[in-house]
């Protein structure tokens, strides 16, 4: 690899960088005052909330969440890996890109680049000259045609094939070393890693070939040998198979995550060249930003078997802070003892096609994973799996797909998704509050951002009139909470006399206990709404909110405890609270 882009001229690059010019010859931005706007390339919507800032050489998706500098852009408007959009953007500029160590030449990696290549070429030609190994992989359905595509080789036996074609003096040796295709052991002695094995180099995204995966052709264990980590060779990031399958498809929208080379190989072989393989490791981030990269809709296919299910819900979880809308994750879960490879070899391509069109979007995997661990018919059941999803929803980012994965869960436990938002959000949180001096209620009232008490008296105190106007929801009365016994007096006091005016009516309680002296401070602050706001439905919506919140508190305090059980009694006010919020959106619609 050349050397390493030194990071002043990747920063001077997005600074003399005009974003606006950019992002407009990719897609149609509107200019909106300081900055520009336009419907978000990264997730269907019809309204803007793709905004790009000059200024600040920013863009971000108030809708999908996506954001980040004009190289961000390009490297996920145009599926580019860092660097092509660091070259891409410096040949827009004019500029070209220099390298830390110099150029090429000096570069230390760039000679381990060229043995691996020149160590594949070797390996493939001594495949055509094994009748043996040829005859392996037809018996596993390869053909000729997938095989090189692949570039897939064989490493005869014998400790040093490549030792004695590249290894011959000490410098070579030690470069060979590097690569870890030959390894040294503990008496000195140097010897070839991949012995009689079919070989399936491992190309990064620009196909440069970086590591092996090499198996056995019988029974002989360990199955798979794989390059160690190496200085261009890291497994953590590497997918088998993503060059191919970009090469193969001139869109790639979907891509087929699976656990082996096998699996990539045979589908490939029945044209199912959207494929890739994790290297015998679970799905790590770097993966997941690839792939999304890559694609927007990833399928994950693992064995039904334990290892598979774990495996999957590892991923999920990886995959979680990388959803927004306009990404689709789904899995599919084979039966016990298949792998796509089996699959593919005995269904055919079409039915496999259909089985992947099957596959379960996240959303429905999640939950009937949580529901697997909770029994929904009980009421702690359903506290625990508002319990389990919440570190789970909250790694997702906000955004419609998080909207849309709280309403399913929602309807699961039978809430309306808001609520549930606030609940997860809340119920660590929660303490219980009605321990809480009332003595404190007044400095509530003058201290700190207005709460929904004091948004509403403020409300009423400046627009007597709205008081008649709106529908006291049910339980308001009955709620204990600092302030609320001054804004019902006051509510009843303005119902009374809508045309009361504001200062007289602020006098008239000014006597009240629970912070009525106050009053008159508040009439001095502005109206903390605008001009034309709907006042009444302001308040309405205040009110509705200062029930709402206690039921969710009440609630959320019930779900925290029922890990450590529920009373009769708490379970059957649990369940009247479950009623309670779900019940006013139904009717609302
Ligand atoms: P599998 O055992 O499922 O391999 O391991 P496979 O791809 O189906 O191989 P076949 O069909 O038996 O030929 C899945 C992946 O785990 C890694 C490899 O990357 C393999 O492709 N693995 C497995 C190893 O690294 N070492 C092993 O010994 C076994
Ligand atoms: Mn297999």
């Amino acid at each position: 690899m050349p050397g390493r882009i030194p990071q002043d001229f990747i920063n001077d690059l997005i600074d003399r960088s005009d974003i606006v010019e950019i992002i407009s010859s990719r897609i149609q931005l509107k200019k909106a005052g300081r900055e520009y706007k336009a419907c978000c390339p990264f997730h269907g919507e019809k309204t803007a909330s793709f905004t790009v800032s000059p200024e600040k050489g920013f863009y971000h998706c108030f809708g999908c969440g996506a954001h980040g500098t004009v190289i961000g852009f390009l490297m996920e408007h145009d599926r580019l890996e860092f660097i092509e959009a660091v070259e891409e953007l410096a040949s827009l500029n004019g500029v070209d890109v220099p390298r830390e160590a110099g150029n090429a030449p000096s570069s230390p990696t760039s000679p381990l680049y060229d043995l691996i290549e020149q160590a594949t070429s070797v390996y493939r030609e001594r495949l055509r000259e094994n009748p043996a190994a040829i005859g392996y992989l037809k018996s596993r359905g390869l053909d000729g045609d997938t095989t090189a595509r692949f570039q897939i080789g064989y490493a005869p036996a014998g400790w040093d094939f490549l030792l004695k074609r590249f290894g011959s003096n000490d410098e070579s040796r030690d470069r060979l070393l590097k690569t870890g295709l030959v390894l040294r052991n503990e008496e000195g002695r140097v010897y070839d890693r991949f012995r009689d094995r079919i070989i399936f180099p491992i190309r990064d995204s620009r196909g440069r070939t970086v590591g092996f995966g090499g198996r056995v052709m019988d029974q002989t264990e360990p199955k798979y040998l794989n390059s160690p980590e190496t200085p261009v060779f890291h497994k953590g990031r590497e997918l088998y198979g993503l060059f191919e399958a970009r090469r193969a498809n001139r869109k790639l929208d979907r891509l087929i995550v699976v656990e082996g080379y096998m699996d990539v190989v045979a589908l490939a072989r029945h044209g199912i060249t959207n494929a890739v393989a994790t290297l015998g490791t679970a799905t790590t981030p770097d993966h997941l930003q690839r792939l999304f990269r890559a694609g927007n809709e990833i399928i994950f296919c693992f064995d039904g078997d334990r290892a598979g299910r774990e495996a999957a819900w590892r991923a999920l979880q990886v995959t979680l802070p990388e959803l927004r809308e306009g990404r689709q994750v789904r899995f599919l879960f084979l039966a016990d003892g298949q792998d796509p490879d089996s699959m593919v070899n005995e269904v055919g391509p079409e039915a496999f096609a259909k089985l992947v069109e099957q596959s379960d979007p996240l959303s429905e995997y999640l939950l009937e994973h949580l529901k697997a661990e909770t029994d929904l018919g009980s009421m702690d059941g359903q506290a625990r799996l508002a319990e389990l999803a919440r570190p789970l929803v909250n790694r997702i980012p906000e955004g419609v797909y998080r909207e849309l994965l709280l309403e399913r869960l929602a309807t699961e436990v039978g809430l309306s998704a808001e609520r549930l938002t606030r609940l997860l959000s809340d119920a660590g949180a929660a303490k219980p509050r009605s321990a809480e001096p009332v003595v404190r209620s007044s400095q509530r009232v003058t201290h700190g951002r207005p709460g929904p008490v004091r948004q509403a008296v403020t409300l009423v105190l400046h627009q007597p009139s709205t008081a008649s106007l709106v529908r006291v929801p049910e339980g308001f009365d009955e709620l204990d909470k600092p302030g609320l016994q001054l804004l019902r007096d006051l509510l009843a006091a303005a119902e009374d006399t809508p045309d009361i005016k504001p200062a007289r009516l602020a006098e008239s309680l000014a006597d009240h206990p629970d912070g009525g002296g106050h009053l008159t401070k508040l009439l001095t602050l502005e109206l903390p709404l605008d001009e034309e706001s709907d006042w009444e439905a302001q308040l309405q919506d205040t009110l509705d909110g200062i029930v709402r919140d206690d039921l969710e508190r009440r609630f959320a305090e019930l779900a925290d405890k029922a890990n450590h059980g529920l009373t009769d009694a708490e379970k059957a006010e649990f369940r009247e609270l479950q009623e309670q919020i779900a019940g006013p959106r139904s009717q609302a619609g």
